[in-house]
């Protein structure tokens, strides 16, 4: 028995989180997978509301002993401040629970049209590996002299050894497990000085350990171009925190909309869960209309079951998605330019899923 924690969260996260179980529940029968669900209702703005903090003092007692946990999205900044919110519950998961590795595909599936003029199916094919514990996400820092003329506020950049060459280890292993074995770097080193620097000199050390990995790198600027003007170059890049929490909008955006965009937080070591959510947040703009694109949540579940060891589930829930994409006649949410609901794109994916070939 496999148990996976799920915690749905704010605004779309609550939409999208069935549509998830949905499709998760569909593949767990037709594979006879021992997998167990538990709820809890905590990792979010409401629960904020009421007890004045995101997370249950018991918090890692009661999800640190999963196997995974599923994820839907936090934020609510109507009510509780974002920096509050996400460092109270999902920041807080991937430090504690030591998730170094942010894994997060972009890849343009049949049946969905790029915003980039003449890009078909797999020009746009690459996993973006983003730092995710460490960089500029840091709590070193604060504010002086508040309130005066004088006031400062400092934040730092952290980078530590173990830190960079863990997470480019595991980017480097990806990249050369692919076809193409290229990796790309995502610096900064002509304007940020000192961390940049490192992060690239760390790049070529751990390059020469890796003869067959064809390796670039680029300024974040303009590589940002680059995802835009020739999407097909990327196999796998790897980014600062900061830097990949960019990029892994930027791609997806390439490849139609940023809602079927998967992120697997890993802790590789498997001393605790990894965590398994979409990318994108609780849409504020559309929470409450039942039509998000639930997508993004089905194939982080795809990649949840992957990493539980569940090979020919995760296969059949991506046969599922792309067959349902490719299918002129399937409902689309309005991301995609349809007018179908979270749930009934929910349900076509989760029955194509008890069929589609694995
Ligand atoms: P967002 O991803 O929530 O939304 C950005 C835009 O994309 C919105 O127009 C939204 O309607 C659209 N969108 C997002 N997901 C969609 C889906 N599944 N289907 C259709 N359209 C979708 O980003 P934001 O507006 O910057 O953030 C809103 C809140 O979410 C904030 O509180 C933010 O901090 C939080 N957030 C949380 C996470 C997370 O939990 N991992 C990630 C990003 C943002
Ligand atoms: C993401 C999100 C988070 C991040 C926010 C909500 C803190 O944007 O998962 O990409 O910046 O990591
Ligand atoms: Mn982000």
């Amino acid at each position: 028995m496999q148990k996976i924690a799920v915690i749905a969260g704010d605004g779309i996260g609550t939409e999208v989180m069935p549509e998830g179980l949905r499709v998760l529940r569909a593949v767990a029968e037709r594979f006879g997978l021992a997998l167990r669900f538990d709820e809890f209702d905590f990792a979010h703005c409401r629960y904020y509301e009421q007890h004045g903090q995101m997370l249950p003092d018991d918090w890692k007692d009661r999800i640190g002993g999963h196997d995974a946990i599923f994820f839907g999205a936090v934020g609510w900044p109507a009510t509780v401040p974002d920096h509050v919110s996400l460092w109270g519950s999902l920041l807080k998961f991937r430090r504690e629970f030591d998730q170094f590795v942010n894994l997060r595909p972009a890849r343009l599936l049949p049946g969905v049209r790029s915003p980039l003029a003449g890009r078909g199916p797999g020009d746009i094919d690459m996993w973006i590996v983003r730092e995710n514990t460490e960089g500029e996400y840091s709590s070193v820092g604060g504010r002086m002299y508040a309130g005066t003329e004088r006031e400062i506020v400092i934040q730092e950049t952290v980078m530590s050894r173990v830190g960079v060459d863990r997470v480019l280890h595991f980017a480097f292993e990806l990249a050369a497990s692919r076809p193409r074995a290229r990796l790309t770097s995502a610096t900064k080193s002509n304007g940020i000085a000192i961390t940049m620097p490192y992060w690239d000199e760390r790049v070529e050390a751990m390059a020469a350990q890796y003869p067959g990995v064809a390796v670039d790198k680029f300024h974040i600027d303009i590589l940002c171009a680059h995802f835009v003007q020739r999407p097909q170059h990327f196999d796998v890049v790897v980014a600062s925190n900061l830097f990949g929490d960019i990029l892994s909008d930027l791609g997806p955006a390439c490849t139609g909309t940023i809602a079927v965009a998967p992120s697997a937080n890993l802790n590789p070591t498997r001393e605790w869960p990894s965590l398994f959510e979409p990318v994108h947040g609780s849409a504020p703009d559309i929470a409450g209309k039942g039509i998000a694109n639930p997508i993004g949540q089905i194939w982080a579940g795809a990649m949840m079951l992957d990493f539980l060891g569940h090979r020919a589930a995760h296969d059949a829930v991506m046969a599922a998605i792309e067959a349902v994409l490719a299918d002129p006649a399937a409902p689309r949410t309005p991301d995609l330019g349809g007018t179908a609901s979270c749930a009934q794109l929910g349900e076509a994916i989760a029955r194509a899923a008890r069929i589609a070939r694995s």
